[in-house]
């Protein structure tokens, strides 16, 4: 089988496209032979050693992580509740950028025969990432939500399902005009370049100055730090992603907490492993939602395992709208 592998960190080039015998799964794994594999900004930073989350220990060669959708081709002693031939999706650290893929059967979800491979890699990470913020953050119908970085992968689910939920008022960011004509087209009400100096103030004035009810905030830094200000009394920010760069949360007076204002955070692994049930219901919830058309997972491109470089150049260069989705059929 192909399996993309790095032998070191760095730009796009250290993705190579090898040989390898096809894995067998181990005790509580499943063998994935992959229909669909989706390429997204944290495998970028993995690339380059810069990952923030200290789960992630690698050991090279290295082969980068991310959402699979496939059928199972095996299963690992001591697997139940799965067969061989099921469609099933997974999220995975490390592993997944190759034609067969080993996951913890445990981390399966059930994908419908219907549904496109390249569609159905929202199920395993980004549908769930865009969906469990606006839950961290309450979301109400009626309210103001503000989605940073609205034209990416996550985030332009986040903005579909926060208008499908109700909100009165859905504000995304994105860094360039062909990106914010993306997002208004999504659904959402206002779209602000927060890449030019005084885009708070846009924001603002989109809410009639009072502020939102909701940031989803995975930019970071100053991006962050002017999203506090944003929000109106009672208002939540939930910090989920760090691609601005700006690891260090920004001083914050607890004066301007002391509106009623609320900063939290969003890991998926957490949410899944904390609340199983929960995570299988909303799991069900986004099949429904992408069959039935509420919510379009937009596909900026299709790549072979041979052009994964691409896909990353892509990423890094903000030149994506949606997701970015490898078919390892297709070499
Ligand atoms: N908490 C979790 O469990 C979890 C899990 C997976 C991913 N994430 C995070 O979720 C975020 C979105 O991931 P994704 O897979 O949807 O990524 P994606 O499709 O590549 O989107 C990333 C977005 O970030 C924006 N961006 C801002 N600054 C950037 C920069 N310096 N370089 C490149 N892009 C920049 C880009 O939009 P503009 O050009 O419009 O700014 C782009 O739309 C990332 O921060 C990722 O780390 C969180």
């Amino acid at each position: 089988m192909r399996i993309v592998r790095m032998h070191e960190y760095g730009d796009p080039g250290v993705l190579k496209t090898e040989e390898a015998p096809v894995p067998g799964p181990g005790p509580g794994q499943v063998l994935i032979a992959a229909e669909a594999i989706s390429v997204g900004f944290a495998q970028t930073q993995m690339r380059r050693n810069i990952f923030p989350a200290p789960m992630w220990q690698p050991v090279f060669p290295i082969t980068l992580g991310g959402d699979v959708v496939g059928r199972v081709a095996a299963l690992g002693p001591e697997v139940s509740g799965v067969q061989v031939g099921d469609r099933v999706g997974a999220f995975t650290l490390h592993g997944a950028y190759a034609d067969y893929v080993v996951v913890d059967a445990d981390t399966l979800l059930p994908v419908p025969e219907g549904l496109d491979a390249a569609q159905a890699t929202a199920l395993p990470s980004p549908g769930p990432i865009a969906s469990g913020t606006l839950g961290t953050a309450g979301m109400a119908a009626g309210q103001t939500v503000l989605v940073h970085a609205a034209s990416g992968g996550i985030g332009h689910l986040s903005v579909q399902l926060a208008r499908a939920a109700g909100a009165g008022l859905v504000i995304g960011t994105a860094s360039s005009p062909e990106k914010l004509e993306f997002v208004r087209a999504l659904g959402a009400d206002a779209a602000v370049d927060y890449s030019r100096t005084g885009w708070a103030d846009k924001v603002r004035e989109a809410t009639g100055g009072r502020g939102v009810d909701i940031v989803l905030d995975s930019v970071g830094g100053d991006v962050l730090r002017e999203g506090i200000g944003l929000l109106a009394p009672f208002g939540r920010l939930v910090f989920y992603g760090s691609a601005g760069g700006g690891l260090e949360i920004p001083k914050v007076s607890p004066m301007e907490l002391i509106r009623l204002k609320f900063l939290t955070g969003f890991a998926l692994s957490t949410w899944r492993d904390t609340r199983p049930q929960e995570y299988a219901q909303n799991h069900a919830r986004l099949v429904k939602a992408l069959g039935d058309g509420t919510v379009r997972h937009a596909v900026h491109a299709t790549l072979t395992l041979t052009d994964v470089a691409k896909a990353h150049e892509l990423i890094e260069s903000r030149a994506h709208t949606g997701r970015i989705v490898l078919l390892p059929g297709h070499s």
